[in-house]
């Protein structure tokens, strides 16, 4: 589907390092279109709905701490496969085992700091949308 679309999360280290214009540079490339983009603090509340799914994981906590401890960019980016395709730009979760080329298997190491978040479904990608 050509209209399909993707909620892109720059997380707060990634902006700390000055990583939001290779984000946007990667996906730019590959074809996608960047249709929103917002950059705020994130309140405790919309972090813990966020990651709402992982609330009884013993990580939800630090989870949360690190995504409310500086700015985040969110961005809505469109175009075919932008979800599935988009993970494949962002790279395996754990950067120990993201593949180099990937953003998190060139620029993170821990998966408590591993610079950006993307949809996993497009069924996801609406409700985070709707919800950022
Ligand atoms: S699951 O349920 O274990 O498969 O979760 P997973 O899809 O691997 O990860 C979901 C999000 O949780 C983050 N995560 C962590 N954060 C901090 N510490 C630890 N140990 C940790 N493990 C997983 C992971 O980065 C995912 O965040 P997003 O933003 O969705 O990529």
């Amino acid at each position: 589907m050509a209209d399909e679309r993707s909620y892109i999360m720059i997380k707060p280290d990634g902006v700390q390092r000055g990583l939001i214009g290779e984000v946007i540079k990667r996906f730019e490339q590959k074809g996608f279109k960047l249709v929103g983009l917002r950059m705020l603090n994130v309140e405790r509340s919309l972090a813990e709905k966020h990651y709402a799914d992982l609330s009884s994981r013993p990580f939800f906590g630090s989870l949360v701490d690190y995504i409310v401890s500086g700015p985040v960019v969110a961005m809505v980016w469109e175009g075919r496969n932008v979800v599935v395709t988009g993970r494949k730009i962002i790279g395996a979760t754990n950067p120990a085992a993201s593949e180099p080329g990937t953003i998190r298997g060139d620029y993170a190491i821990e998966v408590g700091r591993n610079v950006i978040h993307g949809s996993d479904s497009v069924e996801n990608a609406q409700k985070e949308i709707a919800l950022w």
